[in-house]
C-alpha cells in the first residue's frame, strides 16, 4: 500500500519521507513499533485496504467525536482585559533574552540561570495577565529563529495551561521555566543536522534525540539547582505514554506531570510552525490530530484539559461562518468552546476582503461551518491582528 500520511508527530517514524510505498510485512512492523497504529493510504498509488474509512469519512467521525466531547465546555481561563500590545512586549522580550542566553549556550558558556529564572517569571505573569492575547501573538510573527520562539511558545502555553489547572503559582513558574529551557540542549546539536531542510538519517536523528541528555546535563550544574517541576520538562518531554517516546521509554504515570504538559504542548507548538523541512499545519487541525493521537501517546485527560485551555479553534484558526464569512479567532467565547470570539475579514460570498468587524459567535446567529487553511485563502493573518 502507498502510504500518503503517516498520521505520527513527524521525525518520529523511521522512513525518510512522510510518503511511502509499504512493500513488506518487516515495514509494517516497523512503522507499528514506533506508535503508530493508523494511516492514510493513497488508493490511486498502492492497494485498497478492504472496510476502511475514507480520510473524509476518518476527518468527519473525528469531528464528531471532538465536539461530542467539548461541545458543553466552556474556557476556563478569564479573558478581560487582555491587552496585546502588553503581550507582545513581554513575548518581544522574553524572545530577546532567550536568544541571548541560548546562544551563550551555543558557544559553550554555561546556561544564565538567574536571566533565565527571570525570563519565566515574566513570561508566567504576562500569560497571567493576557492569556488569549499570548496564545493569539504565539501563533503570529513567526519569523524569529525557531528555536527562540518555539521555547517562549513553550514557556507561554506550559504557564497558561498549568495556571488552569490550578497548580501552584511556584509550579506554574517552574514549568515556564522548564519551557524556556526544554530543548536548551539543541545548542549541543550540530547546526547542519538542526536546520537541515530535509529529513534526517539514522545517525543524524540519534544526534538529534541527544539533545535531552545533553539538556539534562547542561541543566545539572551546580548554580542551577533547577525545581523539579523545570527539569521534569526539560528531562521527559519527549517520553510518550505508551512507551515509544525517548530517552528512557517510560510509560504513563511514570513520565512526571511536566513532562507529560510538555510533551503536549511541545508538539502542539510544533506542528502549528513552518520548519525548514515542511509548513505548518493550522492550529485548529493541528488539535484534531493532538485529539487523535491523546489515546497512545499523551495522558488522555491532560490533553483534553490542554484542548479546553486553547479552544477546538485555538487563537490565530481561520473560520468559515454559516453566513458566508470568514474570520480568524481571538480568543475563545466564555459560554462556548463552539462559540469563540472571531475577526471577520472576508466574505466569501463577494470573494473580498471586507473592514475587519469583531464577532461574538455565542451572541450572533451566525456559527462555525469549518475550520479553514490560511494559504487556501491567501489570508495573511498578521495583517488583521493589531
Ligand atoms: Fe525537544
Amino acid at each position: 500500500m502507498f502510504v500518503s500520511d503517516f498520521n505520527a508527530e513527524w521525525l518520529e517514524h523511521p522512513f525518510l519521507r512522510n510518503q511511502k510505498l509499504i512493500r513488506s510485512d518487516e515495514e509494517v512492523v516497523r512503522t507499528a513499533a514506533c506508535g503508530i497504529d493508523s494511516v492514510y493510504i493513497d488508493t490511486q498509488r498502492g492497494l485498497d485496504a478492504d472496510d476502511m474509512p475514507t480520510a473524509e469519512e476518518a476527518a468527519q467521525e473525528l469531528e464528531e467525536t471532538l465536539v461530542g466531547v467539548f461541545a458543553g465546555d466552556t474556557n476556563s481561563t478569564p479573558s478581560f482585559a487582555d491587552s496585546v500590545t502588553e503581550a507582545r512586549q513581554v513575548i518581544g522580550s522574553a524572545r530577546r533574552a532567550l536568544r541571548e542566553l541560548l546562544s551563550s549556550v551555543r558557544l559553550g558558556r554555561s546556561i544564565d540561570f538567574p536571566a533565565a529564572t527571570e525570563t519565566a517569571r515574566q513570561l508566567a505573569l504576562g500569560a497571567a495577565r493576557h492569556p488569549h492575547a499570548c496564545l493569539l501573538l504565539g501563533r503570529l510573527n513567526r519569523s524569529d529563529d525557531y528555536t527562540f520562539r518555539h521555547s517562549v511558545n513553550v514557556a507561554l502555553i506550559l504557564g497558561i495551561f498549568s495556571r488552569s489547572q490550578q497548580l501552584p503559582e511556584d509550579t506554574v513558574q517552574a514549568l515556564a521555566l522548564g519551557g524556556i529551557l526544554h530543548d536548551v540542549g539543541k545548542m549541543a546539536v550540530p547546526v547542519g543536522i538542526l536546520n537541515k531542510p530535509s529529513m534526517l538519517d539514522a545517525g543524524e536523528m540519534q544526534a538529534m534525540r541527544e539533545h535531552v541528555s545533553s539538556g539534562v546535563r547542561l541543566v545539572s550544574a551546580p548554580e542551577g539547582a533547577l525545581e523539579a517541576a523545570a527539569f521534569d520538562v526539560i528531562a521527559e518531554h519527549h517520553e510518550r505514554c505508551d512507551g515509544t517516546g525517548y530517552p528512557h521509554g517510560l510509560k504513563g504515570d511514570a513520565i512526571s506531570l511536566g513532562g507529560r504538559m510538555g510533551g503536549i504542548i511541545d508538539v502542539y507548538d510544533a506542528l502549528t510552525s513552518d520548519r525548514v523541512y515542511r509548513r505548518a499545519i493550522n492550529p485548529a487541525e493541528s488539535i484534531r490530530k493532538m485529539f487523535e493521537w491523546a489515546e497512545r501517546h499523551f495522558d488522555r485527560n491532560l490533553t483534553h484539559a490542554f484542548i479546553k485551555t486553547v479552544g477546538i479553534y485555538p487563537a490565530g484558526s481561520l473560520l468559515r461562518l454559516e453566513s458566508g464569512r470568514i474570520g480568524v479567532v481571538l480568543r475563545q467565547g466564555e459560554q462556548s468552546l463552539m462559540a469563540p470570539v472571531v475577526r471577520v475579514i472576508y466574505d466569501t460570498h463577494r470573494m473580498a476582503f471586507v473592514t475587519p468587524v469583531d464577532v461574538e459567535l455565542a451572541k450572533t446567529a451566525d456559527r462555525v461551518v469549518s475550520h479553514e487553511a490560511p494559504e487556501k485563502w491567501n489570508i495573511p493573518l498578521e495583517r488583521f491582528i493589531d
